[in-house]
């Protein structure tokens, strides 16, 4: 008798332990971009414009363009491979991977079952997010969740982009902005209080045609006018992106601060999708954050949509300028639209 009451006791002791709540820590970051460098001085060869316009307008210098004949599945395993080994783990301890991108190899298969092939993640489910430039934010939130309802522990999220392949070299508006690249990150749970503390998101496809990629897709499939007609560009109108999108990151941001009680000054660093340095600043002007709590890299990559955020992150993750117990503020806005915000405590 005593014995089984023991056991009872027991097993809800362990029950109760295994309810402890848990959440959910980045414990790899890895990156890859490609070799190939497109300054703005390589533009004014190609369209009509300057790199004095772009530096004051963007903050771009330069940009990673990928080599011919490769897609978005080889940056995103190169990256994943990077995050993996410095998480200590192996492609086969993996049980979800998201890759979050609007430029995937091809439509269908998606690019995440192709990494988890390049990768040999045999146990790892794979699935592709589109979510514009929020792709990456949006793709922490379902890791996160899966994560906390104890459905997977190891979970590999990439943000990857070939946005070169749909860039228009003949629209100086756009062609401009867009890099390649990718970043990954390793999420796993632990109970303790380092991890995400909240990630909120929102969308609003009124505004859908501001920033798309008309040709190509079940509305408008390739033929020979929708080439001809340049359907399979990125299209962007972006005095009115621009001017929305702020509004918008201001309001994620403070709802974001608000909801973990948390002042600005609290803020370690700041690591926000890369779409232009304007943008980064009025947030950062917003929050009061001095010039040592931004990271950026947008004059080295330029708009790497969702890889960007991950890039930055494994980037100021390798130099050091991550503490334990960090809070980092993520923050992007892109195509849909969609956008978000994301605390985390490092
Ligand atoms: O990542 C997803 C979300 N994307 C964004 O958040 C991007 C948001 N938008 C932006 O970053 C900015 O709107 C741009 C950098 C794209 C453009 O800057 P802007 O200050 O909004 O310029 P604008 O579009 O109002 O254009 C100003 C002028 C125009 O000439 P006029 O009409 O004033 O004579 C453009 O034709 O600049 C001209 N222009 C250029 N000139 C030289 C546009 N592109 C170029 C160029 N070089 N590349």
């Amino acid at each position: 008798m005593k014995r089984s009451v023991d056991r009872l006791i027991n097993s809800g002791v362990s029950w109760l332990k295994k309810k402890k709540m848990l959440k959910t820590k980045i414990v790899g970051t890895g990156s890859y971009l490609p070799e190939k460098i497109l300054s703005n001085h390589d533009l004014e060869k190609i369209v009509d414009t300057t790199d004095e316009w772009i530096t004051t307008r963007c903050g771009i210098k330069e940009r990673r363009i990928v080599e011919n004949g490769v897609g978005s599945s080889t940056l995103a395993t190169r990256a994943a491979q990077r995050a993996l080994q410095m998480a200590g783990l192996t492609p086969q301890d993996l049980d979800m991977i998201i890759v979050g991108t609007v430029t995937p190899d091809m439509l269908f298969p998606s690019t995440a079952c192709l990494v988890q092939h390049h990768l040999g993640a045999k146990k790892a489910f794979a699935f592709d997010l589109s979510a514009g430039c929020s792709g990456f934010i949006y793709g922490l939130s379902v890791a996160d969740n899966f994560i906390r309802n104890r459905s997977c522990k190891y979970i590999l999220l990439v943000g990857v982009e070939c946005l070169s392949k749909i860039t228009d070299y003949q629209d100086r508006t756009t062609c401009v902005l867009f890099g390649d690249g990718a970043g990954a990150v390793v999420l796993t749970g632990s109970t303790g209080d380092r991890g995400i503390l909240s990630v909120h998101l929102y969308s609003d496809g009124t505004y859908g045609d501001l920033l798309c990629q008309p040709g190509g897709g079940s509305a408008h499939p390739a033929t020979h006018e929708t080439i001809d007609k340049r359907l399979h560009y990125l299209k962007m109108d972006g005095n009115k992106v621009f001017k929305l999108a702020v509004k918008a990151l201001e309001d994620a941001v403070m709802e974001a601060l608000a909801y973990n009680n948390l002042k600005s000054e609290q803020i370690s660093l700041l690591i926000a999708h890369q779409a232009n340095l304007r943008i980064i600043q009025v947030i950062a002007k917003r929050l009061n954050l001095p010039d040592e709590k931004i990271y950026l890299n947008i004059q080295k990559y330029g708009n790497t949509s969702s890889a960007s955020i991950p890039i930055a992150l494994d980037e100021a993750n390798r130099q050091g300028r991550i503490k334990e117990k960090d809070i980092l503020l993520f923050n992007a806005f892109g195509a849909g639209f969609t956008w978000g915000a994301a605390v985390v405590r490092w």
